[in-house]
């Protein structure tokens, strides 16, 4: 049995809630109606260990990014609490939120767009040096040049170029080497390579892999795509409709997924399904609107085994292996027995 202990947490959300104002509609504003709120983040616990890069999937409008973004404190949370290294981040301003802002950072999806086409490389990544005051020319200098060795982009040739001149893979590891510069211990990788070319995609995850072990750093990778987190997170959360319903090992969403909607995930990937006389089951329908969160599970209106528990009481995440946890009826024996007169689900009803 492997003795070694775990790698400490470095950023943990507990009960992380964010929560955006809807635009009022005319009518509603001249009727005097309060605006309504998007509960984009509503309620979601996680921890990341250095070392690790942990996986977040789901489809689009889950509140991925919402979640990476106030955990950077990008956003700031309307409620739970966001722990960096066992410190209460959630609220901090001034020097403490500066400070914080150094160790967290965020890599986003185009490459195109994220890096200041009048800048050279070598200005854009010293850039976050100046902002935050670190360093002489020269020690600035020394710090973008190790950057740049950490994402395999020769300094020499490359410090006087311009993005335009870069391929896409390349220009995301200059953003990545932006990120690097101010040595951070926490980076949230906001969909780093849904813009990329599949052939340069591998090159990119292999040195965020690299750098997570080398530099201890925890990772939050964002993906839409289920099939890519397994390559390198050694764990992984699904979200839907701005909460986490299930949470485990990589190994065990990719190959034994429990909740109805991962397995829906699952099953969209064709090269990831290994057993071809495995039932073919298909993710009908679009997600609600987190404007109108629907009563009991957020999935109902599209599971096949939803039953009258499942659109009454909402399920909590519960464990059902050693680091495995589902927000499912299917498995939570105890709101079954809390409400007897209401029909459970059973995974045989699809
Ligand atoms: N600043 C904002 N103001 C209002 N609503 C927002 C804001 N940011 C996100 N939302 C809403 O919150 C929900 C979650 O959005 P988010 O961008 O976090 O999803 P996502 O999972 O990252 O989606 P995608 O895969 O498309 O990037 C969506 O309904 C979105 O419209
Ligand atoms: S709680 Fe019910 S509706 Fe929700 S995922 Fe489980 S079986 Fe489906
Ligand atoms: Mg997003």
């Amino acid at each position: 049995m492997d003795k070694t202990p775990p790698s400490p947490t470095v950023i943990e959300a507990r009960d992380l809630k964010t929560h955006f104002q809807a635009r009022s509609s005319l009518i509603g504003a001249l009727a005097g109606r309060q605006p309504r709120a998007i509960r984009a983040l509503d309620g979601v616990d996680l921890a990341i260990r250095r070392n690790e890069i942990y996986g977040l999937v789901g489809e689009s409008g889950s509140g991925k990014s919402t979640l990476g973004m106030s955990l950077v404190r990008m956003y700031e949370p309307t409620g739970g609490e966001v722990h960096y290294n066992g410190e209460n981040i959630t609220h901090v301003h001034g020097k403490a939120l500066k400070d914080y802002r150094r160790a967290a950072q965020i890599i986003f999806q185009d490459p195109y767009s994220s890096l200041n086409p009048r800048l050279t490389i070598g200005q854009i990544i010293e850039e976050p040096l100046k902002i935050h005051r670190i360093g002489d020319a020269a020690e600035r200098q020394r710090r973008v040049e190790k950057a740049l060795e950490l994402v395999r982009i020769p300094a020499e040739e490359n410090l006087h170029r311009y993005p335009s001149d870069l391929s896409g893979g390349q220009r995301q590891r200059v953003a990545i080497a932006r990120a690097l510069v101010l040595e951070p211990q926490f980076i949230v990788a906001d969909e780093p390579v849904s813009m990329l070319d599949v052939s340069i995609q591998a090159s990119v995850l292999e040195i965020l892999d690299d750098l997570s072990r080398d530099l201890g750093l925890a990772v939050l990778y964002i993906s839409h795509d289920i099939a890519t987190v397994g390559y390198i997170c050694s764990h992984v959360a699904v979200m839907y409709l701005g909460q986490i319903v299930e949470e485990g090992t990589a190994e065990d969403i990719l190959t034994a997924p429990q909740h109805p909607y991962t397995q829906r995930l699952m099953a969209a990937i064709p090269s990831i399904v290994p057993d071809e006389n495995r039932e073919r089951v298909e993710l009908k329908g679009d997600v609600p609107s987190p404007l109108d969160i629907p009563p009991g599970c957020r999935f109902s209106s599209r599971c096949p085994y939803a039953t009258e528990l499942c659109t009454t009481v909402e399920p909590q995440l519960v464990p059902t292996a050693e680091a495995h946890r589902v927000r499912c009826h299917l498995y939570d024996a105890e709101a079954v027995a809390t409400h007897p007169s209401l029909e459970p689900p059973t995974s045989q009803a699809a």
